[in-house]
């Protein structure tokens, strides 16, 4: 299978399959109402400095797609939804475009647009050496950034997906080394795509200079099960042996608070699921899933819901006595049930 045809059929399994964890954990984050809130709903500032960058609201719309002609639509109406409300965007893994030049458009095209703040994508698979002369490097991360003029690159962990693959691939020897040399040339962030990002792991991308994490934690979309719909019996079995594999997104941004941003990605459904990320200690939250959806009926159908998450996000954080979203200390969020004893769990 090319990737080209991988890629299609994600977008195609993720519209019409249920392919979220059984358990989405941001139901176990409490917010604490303020029944007199401290100012205005209008004078609620939503913007933000984030990478050196301002953006309108807390929100990113993750890296989904390139490669094809139905992701240079997605990303046609995603990049204009970006500059629409001034937010974030990360496009769908770069590799297609840095193989082939024919490909190239389907990325470009967020070019088209002011996109405020734009996270090119590379998989951390093509920064090990077990790839020989086919190892990304420096020049690769170059022609990624100016592919879409990117602001920074995600090197996007997605090794749960890899393993329930047939032909996945595996590979993890050299990359931390990789990433560090590459940390020096460009702005790079760790992402993970479904299954979270551990302390252990963030302290280590950290040591390697990475500016950033999307956590991208387990709560959402689950690639253990959008392969299970791929159809061989290894991606079958394998994909709902490991459905819900991973630490939940709420857990992975409190461990991961190492003293650089955070973007919350991983089930996030509206506006105040984006609130309850901000409560945990998150810069950002971040949606795929949600947004692809959208977007599959059409710009109009993604605007109004873009529209609908900011006033979400605003109204969360009136009603919970924040002033603003750098406001975070304001925010009380209680972490309970399943979410909240995997959090212990992990101290004791
Ligand atoms: C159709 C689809 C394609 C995706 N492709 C990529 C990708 O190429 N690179 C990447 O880093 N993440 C990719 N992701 C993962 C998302 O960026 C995000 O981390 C994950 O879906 C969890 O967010 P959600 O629950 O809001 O969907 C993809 C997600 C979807 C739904």
């Amino acid at each position: 299978m090319t990737i080209k045809e991988r890629k299609d059929g994600h977008i195609d399994i993720c519209l019409e399959r249920n392919v979220t964890s059984d358990h989405n954990s941001w139901d176990d984050i409490f917010l604490v109402h303020r029944a007199v809130p401290r100012v205005d709903l209008e004078d609620i500032d939503l913007t933000l400095d984030l990478l050196g960058r301002r953006i309108q609201a807390p929100l990113i719309i993750s890296a989904m797609t390139g490669g094809t002609r139905k992701a240079m639509e997605f990303n046609r109406l995603l990049a204009r939804g970006a500059e629409e409300f001034g937010l974030g965007m990360g496009v769908g893994s770069q590799r297609s475009g840095l193989n082939d030049g024919g490909y190239l458009p389907s990325y470009e095209v967020v070019k088209e647009f002011e996109v405020p703040l734009v996270l090119g994508n590379i998989g951390a698979p093509q920064l090990s050496s077990a790839q020989g002369d086919k190892r990304y490097g420096p020049k690769e991360l170059e022609q990624a950034r100016d592919m879409i003029d990117a602001h920074a690159i995600c090197i996007h962990l997605n090794y749960l997906q890899e393993v329930v693959q047939p032909e996945g691939e595996t590979y993890v020897s050299g990359v931390l080394e990789n990433i560090k040399r590459m940390a020096k040339e460009f702005p790079l962030i760790a992402k993970e795509t479904g299954a979270g990002i551990s302390r252990e792991d963030a302290l280590a991308l950290k040591g390697c200079g990475v500016k950033g994490f999307d956590v991208g934690g387990l709560s959402g979309t689950t690639f253990a099960g959008v392969e299970s719909f791929r159809g061989g019996p290894k991606e079958t079995r394998m994909g709902k042996t490991f459905w819900n594999w991973g630490i939940p997104t709420p857990v992975s941004i409190r461990v991961v608070d190492v003293g650089l941003p955070i973007i919350a990605t991983g089930g996030l459904r509206n506006g105040m699921d984006v609130v309850r990320a901000l409560s945990m200690g998150a810069s950002a939250g971040g949606m795929a899933l949600q947004l692809l959806k959208a977007a599959s009926r059409g710009y109009e159908a993604l605007s109004s819901e873009l529209d609908i998450i900011l006033d979400e996000i605003k109204a969360t954080l009136f009603l919970s006595g924040a002033l603003s979203v750098s406001d975070q200390g304001s925010l009380k969020g209680i972490m309970m049930g399943r979410t909240g004893e995997i959090f212990e769990g992990l101290y004791r």
